[in-house]
């Protein structure tokens, strides 16, 4: 089945499956920078992948849920968070967020690289987000500010936002919100084939005042 043939659910869980992992295990770096001497409170995190993220804050004494569509990414989060004694503070919850409504508030929602090659309503789900915001809890975008050289995208494909239309697009009441940081942050990435570029990425924080 081709790419484009695919539900999101089954493009996720077939990305994951073709290797034992996809990602480094690490946090985002931007997490790190932006989340780091934040009181550890109730955060979300949204396409959560395999958890890194989640682990990361989970360490730090927040309590996490981690929202994913592939249930393959959400099993190696979960284990490794057994092995870390983390378990209890990590709710792992398959969810398409094409679908998702929340019902709950955190202290920090978080959304890391949350891009897909099939559809995927980034715009809708982002305002959403912004709404499972507490009061004086911070949202947390970080998104790619430019496909790289082995990207897959097509040239007609609509560029990828900056921070300041990352912002536009969340579509905010004015004066409810503080922006911490808007910025475009340079990041070493490896390719498939091994070799390193320095890629741009969109980074916006925002507390709800
Ligand atoms: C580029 S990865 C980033 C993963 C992780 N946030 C990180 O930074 O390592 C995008 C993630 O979003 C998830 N995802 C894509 N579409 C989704 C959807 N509709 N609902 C929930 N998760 C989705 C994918 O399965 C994948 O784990």
């Amino acid at each position: 089945m081709s790419e484009t043939q695919q539900t999101p659910a089954e493009f996720w869980e077939a990305r994951y499956r073709q290797s034992d992992q996809a990602w480094s295990g690490r946090a985002n770096a931007a997490l790190e920078r932006e989340a780091d001497g934040l009181a550890p409170g109730r955060a979300l995190d949204l396409g959560s992948g395999e958890g890194g993220d989640a682990l990361w804050l989970a360490a730090r004494g927040w309590r996490v849920t981690a929202l994913e569509i592939s249930p393959t990414a959400l099993a190696r989060g979960a284990a490794k968070a057994d092995s870390a004694g983390l378990t209890d503070r990590i709710n792992w919850v398959e969810q398409d967020l094409a679908e998702w409504h929340p019902n709950e508030t955190y202290d920090l929602v978080s959304a890391q690289f949350l891009h897909s090659p099939v559809e995927l309503p980034r715009d809708e789900i982002l305002r959403r987000a912004s709404t499972a915001v507490a009061p004086r809890g911070i949202l947390l975008i970080v998104g790619h500010a430019a496909f790289p050289p082995w990207s897959t995208h097509r040239h007609d494909d609509p560029a990828l936002p900056t921070p300041d239309e990352v912002y536009a697009s969340l579509d905010l009441a004015e004066g409810e919100w503080t922006v911490l940081t808007s910025t475009l942050v340079e990041r070493t990435v490896t390719g498939p084939d091994g070799s390193n570029v320095v890629m741009p990425d969109a980074v916006l924080t925002l507390r709800r005042n």
